[in-house]
């Protein structure tokens, strides 16, 4: 595995790597890999002949309130993950690479950005899709890869993708989940075992939707009341549950495209998830973690 840390090399190994008629795969991340991340790697290689991985925690997406210096980092563990599941090329930029003073160009990620997540999070979506543009500059991929479990940030890019013309295919993997139904996430790591055990409350709202919407119920406040209902668990406090289309926009009626989304405190530890009416949480990946 080649590991590269600046723009001007990571560029110059995608070229050479096209020059040679390669294709390009990229999984952006902010590392403390997990099994969720290594599947987008699996899904990029199935597409294409040489696949990029970033690690950068980036500085622009966290809001005054969230701690950046706290995100969990371990870039020894994530050498040997990416290495050992065939990552081509790890690139790991410094703050002072990407952003050798602060960026007064921005990219506004629009009204996409005014619900769900970033309602909660404030100016959190500018900051990813900055960093996600720069990146994909720097990379150049044909294809980038994002996990559905953030639904909102995956939209939100391949809109960005569209409407600015990245050259490149924007893939959305299902979400991998543990065998009880939580999501994969760095974030799950601050949980200890009580708030681990309340945590599937998500999963389960999702799926009790889901099937409440399979037995006929289409009206989304009935819906929404069905899973906050599951949701509103012991030592658990949700934030939303939302039944949107792919444009983050509320729906009359559910159908099978609807996501509902979700978001909930489990203790101090903030988590998302979110399903796809028509394929359900069990079409998710199963990982025993
Ligand atoms: O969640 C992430 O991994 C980040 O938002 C991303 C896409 C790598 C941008 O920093």
């Amino acid at each position: 595995m080649r590991e590269v840390t600046t723009p001007e090399d990571m560029r110059a190994w995608s070229r050479a790597e096209r020059a040679r008629g390669r294709r390009i795969g990229f999984v952006p991340t902010m590392g403390f890999l997990h099994q969720g991340h290594l599947r987008l790697v699996d899904r990029a290689r199935e597409r294409v002949d040489r696949v990029v991985l970033s690690i950068f925690v980036n500085p622009l997406q966290f809001g005054p309130t969230e701690d950046f210096a706290a995100y969990p980092r371990d870039l020894g563990r994530d050498r040997r993950l990416a290495a050992d599941r065939g990552v081509d090329c790890l690139f790991l930029p410094e703050t002072t690479a990407l952003y050798p003073s602060d960026p007064l160009v921005r990219v506004a990620p629009g009204p996409m950005a005014d619900t769900l997540e970033g309602a909660a999070r404030p100016g959190h979506f500018a900051g990813v899709l900055t960093v996600v543009a720069k990146l994909f500059h720097i990379v150049e991929p044909d294809v980038a890869v994002f996990g559905r479990k953030d639904f909102q940030r995956a939209m939100l890019v391949r809109r960005m993708a569209a409407d600015l013309d990245f050259a490149l295919e924007v893939d959305v993997a299902p979400t991998v989940r543990e065998l009880d139904g939580l999501a994969l996430s760095s974030r799950n790591t601050y949980l200890n075992g009580d708030e681990r055990r309340a945590a599937v409350a998500l999963s389960r709202a999702l799926r009790a939707v889901e099937q409440a919407w399979r037995a006929g119920e289409a009206d989304p406040k009935a819906l929404e009341r069905r899973g906050m209902a599951v949701l509103n668990a012991p030592g658990v406090t949700p934030e939303y549950l939302a039944l949107v289309d792919d444009q983050l926009r509320a729906v009359a009626r559910a159908d099978a495209r609807t996501v509902v989304a979700i978001a909930a405190r489990v203790g101090a530890t903030r988590l998302i998830d979110n399903v796809v009416l028509g394929e359900g949480v069990a079409s998710d990946d199963a990982v025993r973690t």
